[in-house]
């Protein structure tokens, strides 16, 4: 970053081709096995209702740190077969895996990930034990934010139409995987500070509240609580003068900020001010973890978007409207990380059409091919992509196999 002006004018220049070559899904969902041979532009996906194009998409998103675009518990992931439920159906196996060759550049990196289960026989019992693992280039890697080196992805799903309505929690972790993709330390330090926040709680509850490991506890959420904060700052102000700078002619024009205590504060007072802060806020609110779940910090912050030309704050927007706005946040989000990255993001979009009149739907996939990355999209209606033929691969779905069209 160090200053660069973040505008379309530079995005030509900074386009290199990435994304993802091969993708093998093992027991993954619907698919026993699955492998798909991919080129770089983008790729349309169709079938109908329940044929396991969205599972396609979220096996994607799992070579991103996280739990993918469902936020999905690793066990509901393997493959449940209909014949082994009807006969002998051992709950035991839990092991399902996502590989990949991603690239950039023409460089090539083999990315895997999935669910490694194994057995233990106590005297009573035997149990499994589940362990999501990574590998880069076959060596396992204890850090998912590693594969942010390699591929990075952004997705939009039909759950995402309600993500401004309902509570913040979605929003939050929407912003935080706008991050990621710039700050790669930012997956690491949400994942450590919702850790620390689990056992501070636990530790409040079992009583042990003089302890200095409990300040000691306190101590680094503020200081990884504040790192969070000041991340989320500047990836809506990389945004904010992004937009202003390019407007997108056809989707709205947003603008985004942060209703956080933490965030706001770091408007007015250095961070280390801050840190002070929220180290005696957290130790004034020890025992409101014992009456209610409302703990202030940047555990609670919302990602708050207006939708300028309306002067609408986007939760009173119809859906369409709605979808448009998110549109925008990731076009601009996308020419931003490439130009400041130097390779793009994938785009997953799950059923994105669906809300979209003729000409924005049109407009949209004009967009995606001026940008000439990888975007995977659903659908149930091959007929909306006539538009994307000469330059896109389609594939259709069915019977938990996938057929190149
Ligand atoms: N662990 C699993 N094992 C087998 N099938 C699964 C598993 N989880 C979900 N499914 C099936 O996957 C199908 C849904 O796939 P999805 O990708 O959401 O469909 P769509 O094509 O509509 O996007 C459903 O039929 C669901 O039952
Ligand atoms: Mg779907």
């Amino acid at each position: 970053m160090n200053g660069e002006v973040l505008n379309i004018h530079n995005y030509q220049e900074s386009v290199i081709k990435s994304g993802i070559k091969r993708l093998t899904l093992t027991d993954f969902r619907n698919y026993a096995y699955l492998r798909l041979n991919t080129g770089l532009n983008p790729i349309v996906i169709t079938g109908e209702n329940g044929t396991g194009k969205t599972n396609i998409l979220e096996a994607v998103s799992f070579l991103t740190p996280g739990r993918g675009l469902r936020s999905a518990r690793l066990t509901d992931i393997r493959r449940i077969s209909p014949a082994l439920v009807a006969n002998d159906y051992t709950p035991g196996n839990t092991s399902w895996a996502v590989s990949s060759v991603v690239c950039i550049n023409d460089d090539d990196t083999e990315i895997g990930t999935g669910v490694e289960s194994s057995y233990r026989d106590s005297s009573e019992e035997t149990r499994t034990y589940d362990r999501r693992i990574v590998k880069i280039n076959g060596q396992k890697t204890t850090s998912q934010s590693d594969l942010g080196k390699y591929i990075s992805a952004i997705w939009l799903t039909p759950q995402m139409d309600r993500l401004f309505r309902g509570g913040s929690q979605p929003r939050r972790s929407f912003l935080d995987r706008l991050v990621y993709a710039f700050d790669i330390e930012h997956a690491k330090r949400t994942a450590n500070f919702e850790h620390l926040y689990k056992e501070w709680v636990q530790l409040i509850k079992t009583g042990k509240t003089d302890n200095y490991w409990l300040s000691s506890i306190e101590e680094e959420m503020s200081a990884i609580g504040v790192a969070i904060a000041a991340a989320r700052r500047e990836q809506i102000a990389r945004l904010n003068t992004f937009i202003k700078n390019d407007p997108d002619d056809v989707f709205p024009n947003v603008e985004l900020s942060l209703e956080g205590t933490i965030e706001q504060m770091l408007d007015t007072r250095p961070a280390i001010d801050v840190e002070d802060y929220y180290i005696s806020s957290l130790q004034k609110q020890r025992n409101n973890v014992l009456y209610s779940d409302s703990i202030d910090g940047v555990n609670r912050t919302d990602f708050k978007v207006f939708y300028k030309k309306k002067r609408m704050p986007a939760e009173l927007c119809s859906t369409g409207e709605q979808k448009s706005l998110l549109i925008s946040i990731i076009l601009a989000q996308t020419k931003c990380q490439t130009i400041a990255k130097g390779f793009p993001p994938v785009l997953l979009l799950d059923e994105v059409v669906a809300h979209l009149d003729d000409a924005k739907r049109e407009a949209l996939l004009q967009k995606i091919r001026d940008l000439n990355i990888q975007a995977w999209i659903t659908s149930t209606d091959p007929d909306l992509f006539v538009s994307m033929r000469p330059n896109s691969q389609f594939f259709e779905v069915s019977n938990n196999q996938i057929y190149e069209r």
